[in-house]
């Protein structure tokens, strides 16, 4: 299949893109680099061995994206592409719901012009909001807490009244919990241009010296050890899960899955970890809780693997591993 990727070139739809070049599919990649780097197209190529197109261009300019559609046979979509630091999103929230929201409108009506109504969109397990209780399934109400997780939550209101609309759209809707790690290569992974708000490339820069320790935001929560738990799952096989949901873009329904691995860890057992892998210090001070955290995070995958057959097979120690050989390797 020919398969639009927006965002191609971040963190999750790099490593997405090398998946679908491996399993035969052909991508056509959009990308404005607002949050990544050039290079990593090239990086795309040299790791699957695969040529494709690639377009540089803001998807909430139409014209621009229409010419791609001309010029491309698009068969369907994976929408990767919008802003997503929780903080950011909290000052600039108009920011935030007019890039999200409008791109996201943008490509829908291209894809239902061109007759492609096939569209996978990433979610996150934030329009969750607070659970009553663990795991998470996908009937579970929705709420947000901030307006990157209402414009996932926005969206996935928009596909759904799309739908309801025009019942022969295809649409996978993915929830995300919280992907972490690099490809085996190590020559992608996640790098921010700042200062990392999430907790993996924070301690990936404290090791590397780049920060001098990691606050670890409360230690009273109702958890195992009183640090915040996550479901943490390594981006290759988040990867996996979107070539898996390709299959799912053929019987004119919109389908919702959890992928996460169903494993809650906590933020001591993740920095432990980290050390003992690579052998290297962590150094680290308790702080007061972030606002707008949970204690407790993590998914029932069950629906996904009964119906996408989907497993994350990589564990713990794989996740902390690959996030510091992708250090080593571009050091
Ligand atoms: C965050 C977002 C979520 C988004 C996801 C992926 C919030 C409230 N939620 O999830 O909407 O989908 O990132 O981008 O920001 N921690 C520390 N020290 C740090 C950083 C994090 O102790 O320096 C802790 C947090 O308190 C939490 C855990 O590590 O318990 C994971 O945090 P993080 O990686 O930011 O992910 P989430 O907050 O789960």
């Amino acid at each position: 299949m020919k398969i639009l990727v927006t965002g191609g070139a971040g963190y999750i739809g790099s490593h997405t893109c090398i998946e679908l070049l491996e399993n035969g599919h052909d991508i056509v990649v959009v990308d404005n680099f607002s949050n990544s780097k050039p290079e990593v197209i090239d990086k795309i190529k040299e790791i699957s061995g695969k040529d494709f197109s690639f377009y540089e261009l803001d998807l909430c300019d139409k014209d621009a994206l229409e010419e791609v559609f001309k010029k491309e046979q698009i068969e369907a979509a994976i929408h990767f592409a919008g802003y997503k630091a929780v903080g950011e999103s909290v000052k600039k929230p108009l920011m935030y719901y007019q890039n999200n929201l409008l791109s996201t409108l943008v490509l829908c009506e291209l894809l239902a012009k061109y007759d492609c109504k096939k569209l996978v969109f990433s979610s996150s397990a934030t329009v969750y909001g607070s659970p009553d209780h663990l795991p998470i399934t996908e009937d579970f109400p929705l709420s947000t807490t901030n307006p990157y997780g209402t414009t996932k939550l926005m969206i996935e209101q928009i596909l759904k009244d799309l739908h309801i609309s025009d019942p022969t759209w295809d649409i996978v809707i993915l929830r995300y919990f919280n992907p972490i790690g690099a490809h085996e290569s190590g020559f992608i992974g996640e790098s921010p241009n700042n200062i990392p708000n999430n907790l993996m490339p924070y301690i990936v820069k404290v090791a590397n010296k780049e920060l001098p320790e990691l606050g670890i935001f409360g230690d009273d929560y109702e958890t195992k050890d009183g640090t915040g738990v996550r479901d943490y799952i390594h981006v290759c096989d988040l990867a996996h899960g979107h070539l898996l949901a390709l299959n799912k873009l053929n019987d004119h329904a919109i389908h919702y899955y959890n992928l996460g691995t169903g494993n809650g860890y906590s933020v001591l057992d993740l920095v432990e970890t980290f050390k003992r892998v690579n052998n290297i210090d962590v150094p680290y001070t308790i702080k007061d809780r972030r606002p707008g955290d949970i204690a407790a995070c993590y998914a029932d995958p069950s629906k996904a693997q009964k119906e996408l057959g989907f497993v994350a097979e990589r564990t713990l120690d794989d996740m902390c591993k690959s996030a510091w050989n992708f250090i080593l390797k571009n050091k």
